[in-house]
């Protein structure tokens, strides 16, 4: 593990609630760490992104090439840390981890890329939050493995171009509408996760449970996958807590019974839906009939900042179908209506003319 690696610890401003909180914190990072798949075969579901990953990366190991740049976007706790560490692992490489935030200056990228291995990967987490000079910075060192930096200063200042080792460029965002074109466009290879199936979490969770040595009732699996928000995170973290309910108030074991009392314990209600993924609905249902209403609105009326109900809240709730996202604004779904048992007279989860934006 490289210096860099302390950079790729997120925090969370969404304190209140942990338990479905999308943010990995930093002790659960580490504890991230014992579950975290270290190859391919391990990593569960996302199988057609597995497979042409696959494929590139046996294609470069034959030509004894370093990997084309690789762009990993998705919500977060999906799975974009665990595989820029599966990358390195199938290649056989030397992984450095650092974030956008982390490089705030030309030179602290070019500390970093000076030094790296060849062909070994270069992990940067938020890559959307590069700064401008930094990405610039960045473009001739992707395409052509050279960095322009200046030697000296003022009249006897010079530029000088360096040659860089081959490497793969793996970069991680929530956010990938942020991203320039001309960053977007550097990266030859394109890894876009979705939510995982209900199988898939199943799989997940009976694999945690293996490793964690959780004993757990099929039922139990059910349970928590159905309400994990169709993310590895949350599934990992609901049967951590939900053990502890079993061990403390049952004999250990995860059934029905404990699986449900331990998950309405914890607030989570039945699809996995947490306090304020319930309060934009209901806000939008009650104060805006519904909507549309505009993001910056919509912040303001639940007192979160429009960028976290941009990136940890409405991925999932547009997946789902609580919510839609419109050229002019929010709307909510019948289905939201149904969950919040609001009764409203009208038309359905679609209106005509509204476009959806979530595909980006
Ligand atoms: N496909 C998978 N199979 C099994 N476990 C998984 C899978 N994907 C993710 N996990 C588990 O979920 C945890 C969170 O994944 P990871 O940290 O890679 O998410 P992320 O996409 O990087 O999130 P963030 O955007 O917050 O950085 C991992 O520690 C791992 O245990
Ligand atoms: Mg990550």
């Amino acid at each position: 593990m490289s210096d860099f690696e302390s950079a790729n610890i997120n925090e969370s401003s969404d304190f209140e609630e942990p338990l479905t909180r999308d943010v990995a914190s930093p002790e659960e990072a580490r504890g991230e760490e014992t579950l975290r798949p270290a190859k391919l075969d391990e990593f569960i579901g996302q199988q057609t992104e597995k497979d042409n990953l696959r494929v590139f990366i046996e294609a470069t190991r034959q030509r004894g090439e370093a990997l084309d740049h690789v762009l990993l976007h998705g919500p977060p706790g999906l799975g974009k840390t665990t595989l820029a560490h599966i990358i390195a692992n199938e290649l056989e490489v030397p992984i450095k981890s650092t974030a956008g935030p982390t490089l705030e200056q030309p030179g602290d990228l070019a500390a970093v890329l000076t030094n790296i291995e060849s062909r070994s990967v270069l992990f940067i987490d938020e890559i959307h939050r590069l700064s401008h000079v930094v990405e610039e910075f960045l473009y001739p060192a992707m395409e052509d493995k050279k960095i322009d930096i200046t030697i000296g200063e003022g009249p006897s200042a010079r530029a000088v171009s360096l040659d860089l080792n081959e490497f793969t460029l793996v970069g991680a965002t929530t956010r990938a509408g942020l991203l320039t074109e001309p960053l977007r466009s550097r990266f030859g290879v394109h890894t876009r996760l979705r939510f995982y199936e209900e199988p898939e979490m199943r799989r997940i969770i009976r694999r945690s449970s293996k490793i964690l040595d959780i004993e757990i009732k099929e039922e139990g699996v059910d349970e928590i996958a159905r309400r994990s928000r169709g993310t590895p995170r949350i599934a990992n973290r609901l049967l951590r807590r939900v053990r502890d309910f079993a061990e403390v108030e049952g004999d250990g074991l995860i059934d029905n019974d404990i699986a449900q009392h331990a998950l309405e314990r914890l607030a989570v209600d039945q699809q996995g839906l947490k306090r304020m993924d319930r309060e934009i609905l209901s806000t939008i249902i009650n104060h805006f009939d519904g909507g549309p209403v505009g993001i910056k609105t919509l912040a303001t009326a639940v007192g979160e900042e429009a960028g976290t109900i941009e990136e940890l809240h409405e991925p999932f709730l547009i997946q789902s179908g609580y919510l839609k996202r419109t050229t002019r604004g929010r709307v909510t779904t019948r289905r939201a209506r149904e969950h919040l048992g609001i009764k409203t007279e009208d038309s359905g989860p679609s209106q005509p003319g509204e476009r959806s934006l979530f595909d980006e």
